[in-house]
């Protein structure tokens, strides 16, 4: 399905909130899209641009799930067994592709809805951009970098470091790429997962669901061809501008970094293009970190204990916790699941292990076994000085050290007569009473 066949079946279903008074880029259209979350919403009319623009689509995990007919407890087998197994996406037969109906050789960024999100901005933002870039050794790689707008076809990138695309850029000081706005859902997912350098990201996305792809015009890049925009460009490795300041993931305003400079030599995209404006810090942006990280830490844990689910949960950023849910069969399998989760997401600064009874997508629930299960000087692993995560404020500046914590919240194997399990209330039968 494209992204738009997606947006169709949602209007159809009553899901979307279509906006069809004037709503400008400045503010007004992040300030709209936090209101409204989780809902997804279609701006018609834009004050700057001729583009519509779509927002909030992937909210939690439910939405994730329902685009691919499955239940949200499947989407961890979903996504490693797309790791396990990819495959290359098909060339596009259909002619001209849906992304390159138009094709700007004098691109202007001035008609694209950039938005700028949050007071104290740097600039206008591409943050749903997926950059395609590739390697003569390594091949082609998918990952996201924010863009901030400066000229009419200059953006500074946030690129962090030792991420496959620094390594590119590292090495190759400029780099072609083609940057895709207006993606469905697996290659969204796939762009935000971390696997072995030469493993092109895209073909775990076309195992999700497949799809075509189609050389992108003024560079060798193969690009969806269903994507709605592709900016085509080079990225410099020492051509620097200031990026940010920018409210990042943790909702809080990242600092002024000199970035490299993307500048941007071509724009393709359908004809009625719909722009995806990812809300920086929002729940379709922690969807997208925190989600590709569960397979990862699942696995990792599943080598040493039996682990049977991960939630990277929003309130922890969906970046820096983990819950961690596992079959407690010996006494210190609490305290390797935490171990193997830090192993599995290297940026995870606190981790949370439970049994099988605890709802780990219940914040409630995770803090009752903690008020019950748990004692620090027994269960808590603590690790001073250990790499962090720069996406987090309080990690140390310049080295981003921070000290993990594991919190093992299973209850012992022998419970010297106490009870650790919920006794349930009677069950009756409400109507009996006239309920
Ligand atoms: C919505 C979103 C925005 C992101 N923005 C950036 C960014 O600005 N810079 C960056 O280096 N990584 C960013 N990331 C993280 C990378 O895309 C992610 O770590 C990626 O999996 C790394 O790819 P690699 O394994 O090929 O190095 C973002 C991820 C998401 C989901």
């Amino acid at each position: 399905m494209s992204l738009r066949e997606h947006i169709q079946s949602l209007q159809r279903n009553e899901k979307l909130a279509v906006i069809r008074e004037p709503v400008s880029t400045r503010y007004e259209m992040a300030g709209i899209l936090k209101k409204l979350e989780p809902r997804p919403v279609l701006f018609e009319h834009v004050k700057e641009s001729s583009f519509q623009v779509i927002g909030n689509l992937f909210c939690g995990k439910g939405p994730f799930a329902d685009y691919f007919h499955i239940p949200p407890a499947r989407i961890i087998a979903a996504l490693s067994g797309a790791i396990a197994n990819p495959s290359r996406p098909a060339e596009w037969k259909g002619g001209v592709a849906p992304c390159q109906e138009v094709v700007n050789l004098a691109p202007d960024l001035d008609e694209l809805p950039l938005l700028l999100h949050c007071e104290g901005d740097g600039g206008n933002y591409i943050s749903s951009g997926v950059f395609l870039a590739r390697h003569p050794l390594h091949g082609q790689n998918a990952d996201f970098h924010r863009a901030m707008q400066f000229s009419k076809t200059e953006t500074a990138i946030r690129v962090v470091k030792d991420r496959h695309f620094d390594i590119f850029l590292q090495d190759r000081k400029t780099l072609d790429v083609a940057v895709c706005i207006g993606l469905p859902p697996n290659i969204l997912a796939a762009a935000a997962t971390s696997v072995a350098i030469g493993f092109d990201e895209l073909t775990i996305a076309n195992t999700l669901e497949p799809f075509a792809v189609v050389p992108a015009k003024t560079v060798a890049v193969l690009v969806p061809a269903e994507a709605e925009f592709v900016l085509e460009g080079t990225v410099y490795l020492e051509r620097r501008h200031a990026e940010g300041p920018f409210v990042d993931l943790t909702e809080t305003q990242d600092i002024v970094r000199d970035e490299p400079v993307f500048e941007v030599k071509a724009i393709t995209h359908r004809r009625d293009a719909l722009w995806h404006a990812l809300l920086p810090g929002a729940l379709e942006h922690k969807l997208l970190m925190g989600m590709p990280r569960e397979p990862t830490i699942f696995q990792s844990v599943n080598r040493v204990v039996r682990c049977l689910d991960v939630h990277v949960n929003p309130g922890g950023c969906s970046w820096l916790h983990a819950i961690v849910q596992i079959e407690k069969r010996h006494d210190d399998d609490g305290k390797q699941a935490i171990e193997a989760a830090f192993a599995g997401h290297r940026s995870c600064k606190h981790v949370f292990v439970v049994d099988p009874d605890v709802d780990i997508y219940d914040p409630l629930a995770v803090e009752w076994a903690m008020a019950t299960r748990f004692q620090a000087d027994r269960d808590l692993v603590i690790k001073p000085r250990a790499p962090g995560s720069s996406l987090d404020p309080s990690s140390e500046p310049e080295t981003y050290n921070t000290c993990r914590l594991g919190f093992d919240l299973t209850k012992p194997l022998q419970s010297a007569g106490k009870k650790f399990e919920k006794t349930p209330f009677p069950d009756v039968d409400l109507s009996t009473f006239g309920l």
